[in-house]
């Protein structure tokens, strides 16, 4: 994994939120006095329907999940991790995926929903951190984009084993998230990801299979080993 190490909030242009718009602590505080509480969805309803007010949201899918959408087309199963506003999961859909994304905001899932009303996606509230069993070892694709930098390093397991989770043998997990060095310490939110944390996926026997990672990003694709029940 080799991505160069950035901090702060500026994604490449392949996955760029609006330029110069940042979310910060107090962007959270404002929420709650608790930043490993729930902000997200007060922001979300919020932003009223007004898209820049949400600090991720550009309304375009990320470049790099464009791109593997493109490079490996469905048919398959495919699970969106805290969907934001639905842009990665339409892509995702549109490349031949029966598709389920879910986000912990309710007022993002709507959202998603009147953005998207002919939409073949099942858009559902949801806790990565609390999953469904019917979202468990069941697709072939899971995608997080940005969902684990955006919760505190004390649940950076727990939201990398759910990540994993979700995937069958054999199946990828599609990751994107702001890369930091071991040697620093995150100062979020964003809470950037390391090296040694993303070791974490090996012991659900999910291992990097390639390796795109740039601009400060780390930019993976992982797979579940055929032999994991
Ligand atoms: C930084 S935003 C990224 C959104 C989207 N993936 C994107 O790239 O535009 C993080 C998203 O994760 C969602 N989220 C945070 N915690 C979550 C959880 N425990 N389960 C599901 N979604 C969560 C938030 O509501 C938010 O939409």
């Amino acid at each position: 994994m080799g991505a160069s190490v950035g901090r702060g909030y500026s994604p490449p242009p392949s996955c760029s939120p609006r330029a110069a718009r940042v979310y910060t602590a107090s962007d959270v505080h404002r929420f709650t006095s608790d930043s490993s509480a729930p902000w997200f969805d007060p922001l979300y309803e919020a932003a009223d329907r007004q898209a820049a007010a949400v600090p991720w949201a550009n309304l375009r899918p990320c470049g790099w999940v464009a791109d593997y959408a493109s490079a490996h087309p469905g048919p398959g199963t495919a699970a969106i991790v805290g969907c934001g506003l639905g842009d990665d999961a339409e892509v995702i859909a549109a490349a031949g995926y029966s598709t389920t994304a879910f986000d912990v905001s309710r007022h993002a899932v709507e959202w998603c929903r009147e953005r998207f009303p002919e939409s073949r996606v099942d858009y559902r509230v949801g806790d990565l951190l609390d999953l469904e069993d019917d979202l468990v070892g069941r697709f072939d694709l899971a995608v997080e984009v940005r969902t684990i930098q955006s919760l505190p390093p004390q649940l950076r397991n727990e939201a990398i084993d759910a990540v994993a989770s979700l995937v069958v043998p054999g199946g990828v997990v599609l990751m994107v998230a702001l890369a930091r060095t071991d040697a620093t310490v995150p100062n979020g939110p964003p809470w950037a990801v390391s090296a040694g944390e993303l070791k974490r996926f090996a012991d659900s026997e999910v291992t990097v299979t390639e390796d795109r990672s740039e601009s400060g990003h780390f930019v993976l694709e992982l797979s579940r080993s055929i032999g994991q029940e």
